[in-house]
């Protein structure tokens, strides 16, 4: 018999019912990552019932102890198609204590061929423009939206972001750090639950689980379009007076 009252019970599945009405998909508790919906047999009968959010993921994730071991559930992930295309999983790369994080899209050809994000043309700019930053790969934080590469390297689905998102609000709970650097839409979008244009996301102030969102262009972005740079730098220089004080 559990020794948790039923109002308690009830507060708390109408909590949850309200975070899930908000979007959240999952909450983040002392190293415990639950899904909004409340584990069946954890409700009374007579609790308000929750309907499923998430269409794809039959089982919740296992509970993960920490990153490495959260990188090994996501490495095994088939929770959409990509499973089936990809050469491996695109985790995450750096210091899991790291102060900025920045966040992309998906792996391309080049990171699904070596398992590590932002290793191609795009990744080698964001090296030079962390460089340039006065920090190094190892210095901070590097992820994405999805863990698999989208074949052709076409833009997300929906439903993929929704069954990948766990995993990213699992790492950024268990990184903890003071900035967030979305890099392009696909990133701005899910983090501030927004479809505004990028370059009006780029001058506002968000946060995302109280962690400040700076948005700026994705590097791909900028090799396609050099003219981006500059704007680009702007929010650079804009993070790196706020890491000072980090
Ligand atoms: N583009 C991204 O958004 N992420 C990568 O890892 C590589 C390219």
């Amino acid at each position: 018999m559990s020794k948790v009252p039923n109002d308690a019970r009830t507060a708390a599945a109408a909590a949850l019912k309200r975070l899930e009405q908000k979007g959240v998909r999952s909450v983040y508790l002392e190293g415990v990552v639950l899904g909004a919906t409340p584990p069946v047999a954890a409700a009374p009968a007579s609790s308000p019932a929750i309907a499923p959010t998430r269409p794809k993921p039959a089982a919740p994730m296992p509970i993960p102890a920490g990153l490495s071991e959260l990188a090994k559930t996501v490495s095994v992930c088939t929770r959409c198609d990509l499973h089936k295309s990809r050469t491996q999983t695109v985790f995450g790369v750096g210091n899991p204590n790291a102060k900025l994080m920045f966040i992309g899209e998906a792996p391309g050809a080049e990171e699904d061929a070596r398992g590590e994000p932002f290793v191609g043309r795009a990744g080698q700019l964001l090296t030079k423009i962390i460089a340039a930053m006065g920090m190094t790969r190892d210095q901070v934080y590097i992820a994405n939206i999805l863990k698999c590469r989208p074949p052709q390297n076409r833009d997300p689905l929906p439903s993929e972001v929704e069954c990948c998102e766990e995993y990213l609000r699992a790492q950024i709970a268990m990184i903890k750090p003071k900035y967030i650097c979305a890099l392009g839409r696909i990133a701005a979008h899910w983090l501030l639950k927004t479809d505004a244009p990028l370059g009006a996301l780029r001058t506002g102030n968000y946060t995302y689980e109280g962690i400040p969102v700076i948005v700026t262009y994705h590097p791909a972005a900028l090799l396609r379009n050099p003219a981006f740079k500059a704007p680009c730098w702007e929010d650079m220089k804009k993070l790196m007076a706020l890491l000072k004080d980090a």
